[in-house]
Parts: structure tokens; sequence; C-alpha cells
């Protein structure tokens, strides 16, 4: 569904960050994207969503190519949920992206709410974004992405800064959803939960690739790659 063929990237001032980076996520599947800080999981998520310009290698959308194309279809959370909260109010937040596409501001008010009620987070529709907690932010930021009705969620870091409720809730509620999901994280214990498979990143290769739970099994190809052994193979 979604394929990457020998990408290569470097920022402006000339930092490489992904080699030959080559992947692919079928339909209903969910994809870890793991590795040590720098390893590249950002560059190569915001390359997935639309967000990077690919300079080497190429990104297609069922069979399709370009930034728009990936745009409309990949829905991207950043790693700071306060870079994605803009808006007054929770619920003007959510109903953002369906007035940009041209929704009127009366029926993408009354879907918004639907989708916060889905959520469970109904009661959060008047609150400034800003004024959250962690875990509320996170799950805000969700459905302005679902908002726009994505086939696949790209999400950043979705476990960074939350306490270990929150971070249990953000969990239940990607086993949940029935989208395609690549999560970059750090968070191995949390991809073993979302995940069916992984690749590794490192200093922007893929280091490896394989099914979960075996692939987080080898301490020594952790340890190789600047991770270490998820806490439930850890004893
Ligand atoms: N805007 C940028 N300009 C220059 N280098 C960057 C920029 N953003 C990230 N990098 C570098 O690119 C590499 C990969 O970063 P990133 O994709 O953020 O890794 P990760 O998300 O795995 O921590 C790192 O060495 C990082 O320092
Ligand atoms: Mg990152």
């Amino acid at each position: 569904m979604l394929e990457a063929e020998s990408l290569s990237y470097s920022y402006p001032d000339g930092h490489r960050a992904l080699h030959d980076v080559s992947l692919s996520v079928s339909e209903g599947e969910r994809l870890a994207l793991v590795g040590a800080n720098g390893s590249g999981k950002s560059t190569l998520l915001l390359h997935l969503a639309g967000a990077l310009r690919v300079q080497e290698g190429r990104i297609t959308f069922r069979g399709r190519e370009g930034q728009e194309v990936l745009r409309r279809h990949v829905g991207l959370t950043f790693q700071d949920a306060d870079d994605q909260l803009l808006m007054p109010s929770v619920l003007e937040d959510v109903a953002f992206s369906l007035v940009a596409r041209g929704m009127s501001l009366s029926e993408a008010h009354s879907r918004a709410g639907e989708l916060l009620e889905s959520l469970g987070i109904a009661h959060l529709s008047s609150r400034p974004p800003h004024k959250l907690s962690g875990g509320e932010k996170r799950i805000v930021s969700f459905a302005g992405v679902l908002a726009s009705e994505p086939e696949v969620l790209a999400l950043d870091e979705p476990s960074a800064a939350l306490d270990p409720r929150a971070r249990r809730r953000v969990i239940e509620f990607l086993r949940r959803s029935k989208h395609t999901i690549i999560l970059a994280t750090h968070d191995l214990d949390m991809a073993l939960d979302v995940c069916d498979r992984a690749v590794i990143l490192s200093a922007g290769r893929v280091a490896c690739k394989g099914e979960l739970p075996s692939l987080f099994m080898s301490r020594e190809l952790l340890e190789s790659n600047g991770l270490e052994l998820p806490l439930r193979f850890s004893h």
C-alpha cells in the first residue's frame, strides 16, 4: 500500500539523515519504526507523510507518487502535540482540517463533535488545547488527524511525555483502531503492544526488519543498534 524505495535524504546543513532506506507497509498492517535518538525515525516518518520532499529514491501510495498523494492519505501526528494544537478550543481544533477542506463551519463542528464523542473525550470540547494534560493533548491531536480521514496514521513518538495511565490509553486507542499504522518510537514495549512488524533504524540506515515480538528478543541485535531489551523480555 505504502512503499519507500532507496530513500536517501540530507538536511540543508548537509547532514545525511537517511541512507538507502526501503520499506513497505500493507493495508491494515501496523509497523514500528524503532531506533536510538537521531537514527532517522522522524525524518523517515515526515517523508512517508508527504511533509518532506524526496531527494533520492521514491515513495508510492497505492502505486502513485507525489507529496500531495501522501498528504491526503497519510495523517501525521508530531512528537510534540503542542506543534499541532493551534485553535482556541478542542472542538475548533478538530474541526480545523474539515473547514480547510471546504466543509461548512457548522457541519465541521458537528462532525468534530461526533469524533470527540467516539474517542471518549467529548467533555474536553470547549477546553483550550494548551491547558490539557499531556495524555489529553495526545488524544486530541489524534482526533485532529482522524478528522481528515486518512488511511494511514503516521505517529511520531506518541508515548513521549505521557504518564503510565495516559500511555496505556493511547496504546488501547491504537489497538482498537482499524487504520494502517506506522509508529515511530523508542518505546519498544509500546511497539510490541501495538505493532505486528518492525524496522530498526541505525544512523539513517535500515539495520534489520522483522516480525514482532521475535525481532525484539535478541539483546545482541538491539544493543548493537543502540536499543535495550523491552522490559517484558529483560528478566
Ligand atoms: N532540521 C535538521 N537539520 C539538520 N539535521 C537534522 C535536522 N533534523 C534532524 N536532523 C538530524 O538528522 C538525524 C536524524 O534525526 P531524526 O530523524 O530526528 O531522528 P530520530 O527521530 O530517530 O531521533 C539526526 O542526526 C538529527 O540530528
Ligand atoms: Mg524523532
